[in-house]
C-alpha cells in the first residue's frame, strides 16, 4: 500500500515526539540548571591542556577563519566562540568590556551589537597597536572606543585612574597574543573584582598550526611560531598556579562542545 507524503511525515513526527519528550526538555529545564552545578569553576590543577576534537578536525574548523566576517568585517572569533560568547555574555551582563587586539573591528562590533540585543548598557573600549587596521564601519560606530597603543604599555591606555572609573562586572578579552602574563597582572592588581571573567585567547596550539592561510602568514613562519598558543597556555598555566584561588576556569562554556572545544583551552577565567 502507498502512504503519501503527509501522513509519513505525520507520522515520523510523531515517532520524533515519543522518542524525545519537548515536554520533559521545558520541565527538566537543563540550560538553567546546568549552570548551577557545584563543580563548574575549577583551578588549573584540574585541568589538562588538550581537548576532545582531534588536530585533524581543527585543521578543518580553522582553515578558512579569514573568510568569517560579522557585518562584513573580518571576526576572528572561533566558531565555537561565536555560539559561546553571546551566552556567556548574556549571562555575565558586562557593564564593561575590554577587547586587547582589535584587527578589523569585526569583533567589537559584534559585541557591541550583543549588548544591544541583550539591552545592557556597557562601555567598550578595545585597542591595538594599528587602528590603521580598522574596518571604515568600525571606526564610525560611536558604541565602541577604539585606542592605540602597544599592549606591552597597557597601563598607557587604561591607567589605574580610568579603571576605577569602569563600572562592573567586567569581560576582558586578550586577543593581541602579546605580554599576556603582564596584561593579567595589570588587570589582576588594577581593578579585577570577583565575579568579572578575563579570557586569554588562542591557547588552542592547533591555531597557530592552522589558521594559517599562506597568501596572508609570513613566508618565514617557522616551527618556533607554531608553538605560540603552547608558550601562552604555559605563561597562564604559571600565572593561575600562583593565583589558584583566585581565578577559576568556566568549564560550563569550556566543555559545552567536549572537552576544551574552544580556540582558549583553559583560558576562560572567573574571578572568585
Ligand atoms: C588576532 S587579531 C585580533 C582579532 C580580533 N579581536 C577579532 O576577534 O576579530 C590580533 C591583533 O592584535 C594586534 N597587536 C599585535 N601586537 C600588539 C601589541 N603589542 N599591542 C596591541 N595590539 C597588538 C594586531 O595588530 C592585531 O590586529
Amino acid at each position: 500500500m502507498l502512504v503519501s507524503y503527509p501522513t509519513r511525515l505525520a507520522l515520523g513526527l510523531t515517532l520524533v515526539y515519543f522518542l524525545m519528550s519537548y515536554k520533559k526538555a521545558i520541565q527538566l529545564a537543563k540550560h538553567k540548571q546546568e549552570p548551577l552545578k557545584a563543580n563548574r569553576f575549577v583551578k588549573i590543577s584540574e585541568r589538562i591542556d588538550r581537548s576532545d576534537i582531534p588536530e585533524t578536525v581543527w585543521k578543518n574548523l580553522l582553515s578558512n577563519n579569514y573568510l568569517r566576517v560579522w557585518k562584513g568585517t573580518i571576526l576572528l572569533k572561533g566558531i565555537m566562540e561565536i555560539t559561546l560568547y553571546p551566552m556567556l555574555l548574556q549571562e555575565l551582563r558586562p557593564q564593561t568590556i575590554i577587547e586587547i587586539g582589535a584587527f578589523n573591528g569585526g569583533s567589537a562590533i559584534w559585541f557591541a551589537d550583543l549588548m544591544d540585543i541583550f539591552g545592557i548598557e556597557s562601555h567598550i573600549y578595545s585597542m591595538d597597536i594599528d587602528l590603521s587596521l580598522l574596518d571604515e564601519k568600525a571606526k564610525n560606530d560611536q558604541r565602541i572606543r577604539f585606542l592605540q597603543g602597544d599592549c606591552n604599555h597597557i597601563e598607557s591606555l587604561f591607567s589605574p585612574e580610568l579603571l576605577s572609573t569602569l563600572p562592573h562586572p567586567w569581560f576582558i578579552t586578550e586577543d593581541a597574543h602579546v605580554n599576556s602574563g603582564g596584561i593579567l597582572d595589570y588587570f589582576h592588581k588594577n581593578g579585577l573584582q570577583s565575579g568579572d571573567y578575563i579570557i586569554i585567547e588562542d591557547t588552542n596550539p592547533w591555531v597557530w598550526k592552522h589558521q594559517r592561510d599562506e597568501d596572508i602568514w609570513a613566508k618565514d613562519y617557522s616551527a618556533n611560531d607554531e608553538m605560540r598558543g603552547k608558550n601562552i597556555m604555559d605563561v597562564l598555566r604559571g600565572w593561575l598556579q600562583k593565583h589558584e584561588n583566585e581565578y577559576l576556569i568556566d568549564s560550563y562554556y569550556l566543555n559545552m562542545y567536549g572537552y576544551n572545544v574552544s580556540q582558549n583551552w583553559n583560558s576562560v577565567l572567573k574571578k572568585v
